[in-house]
């Protein structure tokens, strides 16, 4: 593995993520965050036990490794508590490893209610976690961040007429109901605690992990095609969700990043509304959906399911300068007689498939590129031709050994 590893999803989310950072950071020593919030949901499965992961990052399962909530993230201060709880609960320790930047944009109750009033109207398809709205006041230069935890009373004023503003907006603009200036104030009272833990200035932190020639993971978020400037806009999300928002979402310029780890599922899936060339809606579609298990982690909302989409690859791998791939999920496709790949769009922008024979065997206990069968073989070749990107890893099951490491 490279010094340096940024690992980034290049769909529309979930394509495995969760599992590959953690399986990665067995071999390094700090594993960052750099955008986001609570909306994610990375499912990694260890020692036959899943855990889902919201905000902390995958490199938490590995008792060793530090991790960091870099400034570019926003940060629920309960939905962190809960998470956090729920991992020491299972044996998993923060002290001294768990690192959140002062500079983290809060995400507040009056944010979370703004977000899922509004999507009722908008029709996005958040996750109703406050993201957008809370992003929203960070560009405007009116938010409150991790760092101002440290002060309660000086934050007050400031507090009081940012929910005076909000509440304006979800009675007059969404005829809802105002949330109490008391339930804020108590929510950033009640876990002040999590600054005092955890407050650091990330960034400082960071430069000299890379002086000390550290091995860092840098752990996307959501995935490419919902990158607010480079995905299917206005359906995306509110962060930059490519390879950019690294740099922004922790303040480390290009040359430290060594490696650029696209991840992609075999096939394509995607949450919420928005457009999805290869989505299909035959029994291909309710297979996908069954055997892949394909419902949010977050949200629990069933995911749109279609085939491969290269042609939209290649453009996002552009966007994010990819240096290797990771093709993930290939033993959903184990039943299938045949499977397609989108190579091109028509003049109608309708897909244009090439067809592969199924492999028609399980695959999820093969441990090397060769002992595939030779279609899985063709199948994945053929998306390192199209794509002239090498696939270095296949994920063929949940479990950290379900993975092959094909160089
Ligand atoms: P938001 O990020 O909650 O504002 O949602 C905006 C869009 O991004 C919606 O279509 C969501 O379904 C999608 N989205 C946000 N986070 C994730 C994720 O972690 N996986 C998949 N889709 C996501």
């Amino acid at each position: 593995m490279a010094q340096n590893t940024l690992i980034l999803g290049l769909q529309w989310g979930d394509e495995g993520k969760g599992k590959i950072v953690d399986a990665l950071a067995e071999n390094s020593e700090v594993v960052c965050r750099f955008q986001g919030g609570h909306n994610a949901g990375h499912t990694i499965k260890v020692d036959g036990e899943e855990k889902v992961l919201h905000l902390v990052p995958s490199g938490i399962l590995h008792p060793s490794i530090d991790c960091v909530l870099g400034n570019g993230l926003v940060l629920s201060l309960r939905a962190l508590s809960e998470e956090i709880l729920e991992l020491e609960k299972s044996g998993i320790n923060f002290k001294d490893r768990f690192y959140i930047s002062n500079d983290c944009c809060l995400i507040l109750p009056t944010h979370i209610q703004i977000d899922k009033v509004r999507d009722k109207s908008e029709g996005i398809g958040t996750t109703g976690k406050g993201v957008g709205p809370a992003y929203e006041d960070k560009v405007a230069r009116r938010a409150i961040r991790f760092g101002d935890l440290k002060d309660l009373s000086f934050l007050k004023p400031k507090l009081k007429i940012l929910v005076e503003y909000h509440n304006k907006i979800l009675m007059h603009l969404y005829d809802s109901d105002p949330v109490p200036f008391k339930d804020v104030e108590e929510e950033l009272v009640e876990h002040q605690k999590l600054y005092d833990k955890f407050h650091t200035p990330t960034q400082e932190l960071l430069s000299e992990w890379v002086q000390d020639n550290k091995k860092i993971i840098f752990e996307g978020a959501q995935g490419s095609m919902l990158d607010i400037d480079h995905g299917t806009y206005p359906y995306v999300t509110s962060s930059s969700t490519t390879a950019g928002g690294l740099l922004t979402g922790l303040g480390i310029g290009p040359k430290y990043i060594d490696s650029i780890l696209g991840i992609t599922k075999a096939y394509t899936t995607r949450v919420g509304e928005g457009p999805f060339p290869t989505e299909l809606f035959d029994e291909n579609a309710k297979q996908l959906a069954k055997i892949g298990h394909e419902f949010g982690a977050t949200t629990g909302r069933p995911r749109r399911c279609g085939w491969l989409d290269l042609k939209a690859l290649e453009k996002i791998m552009f966007v994010n300068s990819v240096t290797s791939l990771c093709v993930t999920k290939l033993d959903v496709l184990d039943r299938f007689k045949e499977i397609k790949i989108c190579i091109d769009y028509d003049e109608n922008q309708d897909p244009i498939y090439k067809t592969f024979i199924g492999w028609k065997t399980q695959i999820s206990n093969i441990k090397t590129f060769t002992d595939l069968p030779k279609e899985a073989q063709e199948y994945i070749l053929f998306i390192e031709t199209y794509l002239r990107c090498p696939v270095d890893i296949i994920s063929v099951g949940p479990s950290r050994d379900q993975t092959i490491y094909k160089s």
